[in-house]
């Protein structure tokens, strides 16, 4: 057997990938009204299935989940059935696509929520803007600490996405436990200063995470359709942690028991630490890193077997064609940062294709 490299097929629980190339998930703001996908997105999308497998943007379990303009959801039908046109059209192209499972706690705004303070782990106000509807600028709210007695609830909503998005028709769903969101919020301690059991020590910031991955396999019918993503050093959203290395290490081995897809770690090529490869083989499942990587890059990663696939992020939202450039050494086309956001059809669906470039 030729060893494996990034155009290898690769199992990720129940998801059979083509290759090793993972479309990144990448918030795009351009959700209708009612935060429904649009048709652009069934395009956007269906245009990268030549890729191993596809995470979507990070999408909505619950409208109180919300914290950017114009983000999807996966809480009400018209939502699941705009899914529902995204995953047939990505399956038809011999595509396989994952949801990604979102609550954005702190970072969001009343405005978002019905006119209620925003939640996290702790009442700890993070620096930095919120984009309010409309793209006006305003100071992130001190958030309010969810009670011990509302979390059930919360998990419950990640639960229902996780079974919506399997009557959408998704090959499996992402939790999004990075980049400072809700679940971030409760492991990294820079956010966290609870008393109960959902704070303190490692075993208790690693809860809630827990919590949610069980209901979300229960809901889903098992772990293999589940992946995690997790990002120890990022300090994006006002984020750190006094010991990334041992918070991590045991959330993934708290883990284990059920049988993940697979674990997606952001941590940009060059940190100089170990912790990707101890995530996974702490977790017992295929890894997929993420930031900031290219063919050589990644090539490398999985020939010396310190990841098993590689997501793009910036390189696959300007080159939809991602897949066969690689192949073929590139050319890339250049990613336009202005259009990253919001918008419509220009910078979402219109970067080339090879042949056409
Ligand atoms: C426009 C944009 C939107 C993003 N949206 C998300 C998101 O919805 N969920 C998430 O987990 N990460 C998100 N990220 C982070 C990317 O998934 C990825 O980690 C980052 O771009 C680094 O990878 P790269 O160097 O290959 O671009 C976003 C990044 C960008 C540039």
């Amino acid at each position: 057997m030729t060893a494996p490299d990034l155009f290898s097929p690769i199992t990720f629980g129940s998801i059979e990938a083509k290759n090793r190339i993972v479309l990144a998930p990448l918030t795009r703001n351009r959700a209708g009204a009612g935060n429904v996908p649009q048709a652009i997105a069934v395009t956007y999308y269906t245009q990268r299935a030549s890729g191993g497998l596809l995470i979507t943007e990070a999408t909505q379990v619950s409208p109180e989940g919300q914290g950017y303009p114009d983000t999807p959801g996966i809480h009400s039908p018209e939502q699941i059935a705009g899914w529902k046109k995204v995953t047939d059209s990505v399956h038809a192209a011999g595509g396989k696509i994952v949801l990604q499972l979102w609550y954005t706690g702190r970072i969001s705004h009343s405005v978002f929520r019905g006119g209620k303070t925003p939640v996290s782990a702790s009442a700890i106000k993070p620096s930095g803007h919120v984009y309010l509807p409309g793209w006006t600028k305003a100071d992130y709210e001190t958030p309010r600490a969810l009670e011990t007695t509302e979390i059930p609830g919360i998990i419950a909503e990640y639960a229902a996405g996780a079974k919506n998005a399997k009557q959408a028709g998704f090959d499996g769903v992402e939790i999004h436990a990075a980049n400072g969101y809700l679940i971030d919020q409760f492991l990294r301690d820079s956010a966290n200063q609870r008393t109960d059991q959902y704070g303190g020590s490692i075993e208790n910031r690693v809860r809630f995470l827990v919590e949610v991955t069980e209901a979300v396999a229960a809901a889903w019918g098992s772990g293999d359709g589940v992946g995690v993503r997790l990002s120890p050093h990022n300090p994006y959203n006002d984020m750190s942690d006094s010991d990334p290395v041992a918070l991590f290490t045991h959330a993934a081995a708290s883990l284990k028991r059920f049988g993940l897809a697979f674990v997606h770690v952001v941590e940009p090529i060059g940190t100089p630490n170990p912790i990707a490869p101890a995530i996974k083989a702490a977790i017992a499942a295929p890894l997929i890193v993420n930031g900031g990587y290219d063919l050589g890059t990644s090539q490398s990663a999985i020939a010396a077997g310190e990841t098993d696939a590689v997501a793009f992020g910036k390189l696959y939202i300007a080159n939809p064609d991602l897949a066969e450039r690689l192949k073929a050494g590139g050319p890339y086309n250049e990613p336009n940062p202005k259009t990253f956001y919001g918008g419509g059809a220009a910078g979402y669906i219109d970067y080339p294709a090879l042949a056409k470039a």
